[in-house]
């Protein structure tokens, strides 16, 4: 291969690669979904009410963590504090989330902001409930944004 036929190459692969982009894009814009996966995170049974469990979604290094409020209630959220993402903890007691970093506390019950930097709710990540398996299978980016 010589260096025109390269240079080919890498034009061609670039414009395919930003074809399949813009393709993606417009689809989002016009289903105005995303598509997220539909991943297992917990089984009902190992959380006990009060519990939490830390998990991944929607990648690999996305931090999340799942709380159980009562018997039939379950929620989740993006583990990564809106301020400066460092990791909120579940403190059961006084049904908030809270970030060490600089005092930042989270509603447990719908993420919201209570005190501190923090000027957005934690992204809530939306949950079903198939027999004993919750499964992550979205994230509300209505929370995210607002
Ligand atoms: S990083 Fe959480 S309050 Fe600053």
């Amino acid at each position: 291969m010589n260096r025109r036929q390269f240079a080919k190459f890498l034009v061609l692969t670039s414009a395919g690669m930003f074809v399949g982009n813009l393709w993606i894009l417009i689809r989002s814009w016009l289903t105005g979904e995303t598509a997220w996966p539909a991943r297992p995170v917990a089984l009902v049974s190992e959380i006990p009410v009060g519990g939490s469990r830390l998990f991944n979604y929607p990648g690999p290094n996305d931090p999340c963590i799942l709380i159980r409020t009562a018997e039939n209630e379950f929620a989740a959220y993006s583990q990564k504090c809106t301020h400066l993402s460092c990791a909120v903890t579940y403190a059961p007691q006084r049904a908030r989330f809270e970030c060490p970093c600089h005092q930042g506390y989270f509603s447990a019950q719908d993420g919201r902001v209570l005190a501190g930097p923090p000027q957005r709710p934690l992204p809530r990540i939306l949950l079903q409930r198939q027999g004993d398996r919750l499964i992550a299978v979205g994230v509300d980016l209505q929370t995210e944004r607002s």
